[in-house]
């Protein structure tokens, strides 16, 4: 009995000393990038006990990010404290202590476990990132692009550690959207792949997982879907008016493709399926509408210009 109970100990910790080698432990994370997604990222981080560093080009920025985030830290507070606000006070004063701030990345990432980067959408700027950052961050710290439309595998290639580096695809609003995918690209390593599960996980997220294919998992359906919505209006096939109800009141969605087209910005999914047109000309998903471009060229942008498909005046 005393041997079998001996041969489970050694089996459990050899299972145990066997799960941690399958995944990196991530308690460290550099954000890069303090915009809408980056100050989003950097608050689910520190708000699940991570310590984390949020760098931007600017102390200008960063106080504007940390403001964000103080004021989104309350309205999550207010929620889940509703009936303790000194616990919620605790928590958010807990969530900024594990929050700093820099406008050097390449100083702040040598004892990162886990750098998320959320800059501009340029393939160019973000494989100069990163292939900075690598020569900085030590052997182990994985690496992880938050971009919504370009291949994780190029910005990969700009490093040297393919193996160690993916996709985190966060939604916006961070702190409100449970979902994340979790990008493996062919060099992706099953222990890094595992590593930014577990990290999802530990932010509070739902990780699903999907190859490094143009707009992932919900992008790709989507984008398709609202373009679709506009060349239906081009040909004059209904209005758009009409859509969004069809779609509302008979699929259940939330919003019709055109408000949802306005909010996210019309700049943005032109230029998604810019990329993508070039990536695939011949598919007809991907194909590039005469209605968005000329929209785009007005600066009717959505909500955010006051005028996209619909006034917001
Ligand atoms: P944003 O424009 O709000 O923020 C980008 C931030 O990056 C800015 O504060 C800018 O100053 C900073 N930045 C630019 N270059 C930098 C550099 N070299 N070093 C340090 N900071 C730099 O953009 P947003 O919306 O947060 O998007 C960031 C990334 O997240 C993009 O790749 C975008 O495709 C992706 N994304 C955006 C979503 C959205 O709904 N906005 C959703 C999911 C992903």
């Amino acid at each position: 009995m005393a041997f079998a109970t001996r041969q489970f100990v050694r089996a459990a910790s050899s299972d145990a000393a066997t799960a941690a080698a399958k995944k990196l432990l991530i308690k460290h994370v550099t954000i890069i990038g303090g915009g809408l997604m980056g100050a989003g990222i950097a608050q689910v981080a520190a708000a699940s006990g991570h310590t984390v560093v949020l760098v931007d080009q600017s102390d200008e920025i960063l106080k504007k990010s940390t403001k964000g985030i103080e004021e989104s830290l309350k309205r999550v507070t207010k929620k889940k404290f509703a009936d303790k606000p000194e616990a919620g006070d605790e928590f958010i004063k807990k969530t900024l202590k594990n929050l700093t701030t820099s406008t050097d990345a390449a100083s702040v990432v040598h004892s990162t476990d886990l750098v998320i980067e959320a800059i501009v959408e340029n393939l160019d700027v973000k494989n100069q990132l990163f292939k900075t950052l690598d020569k900085f961050a030590p052997e182990h710290t994985i690496f992880a692009s938050n971009t919504s439309s370009l291949q994780i595998t190029q910005m990969a290639n700009a490093t040297t550690r393919q193996d160690r580096f993916g996709g985190l695809h966060f939604f916006n609003p961070v702190p409100m959207m449970k979902l994340v995918e979790v990008i493996k690209t062919p060099m992706t390593s099953q222990k890094t792949f595992e590593s930014l599960v577990a990290f999802s996980k530990a932010v509070g997220k739902s990780p699903v997982s999907c190859k490094d294919t143009p707009g992932f998992i919900v992008n790709r359906l989507l984008v398709p879907y609202m373009m679709e919505a506009v060349r239906l209006f081009e040909r004059g096939d209904a209005s758009k008016e009409d859509i969004d109800v069809a779609m509302k009141l008979g699929a259940g969605y939330p919003m019709g493709p055109f408000e949802l087209l306005d909010y996210v910005g019309l700049d943005t999914s032109k230029y998604i399926i810019d990329g993508w047109h070039s990536l695939e000309p011949n598919n007809p998903l991907f194909a590039p509408s005469p209605l968005l471009n000329k929209l785009v060229e007005e600066k009717k942008l959505g909500k955010k210009t006051g005028e996209g498909f619909y006034k917001y005046k």
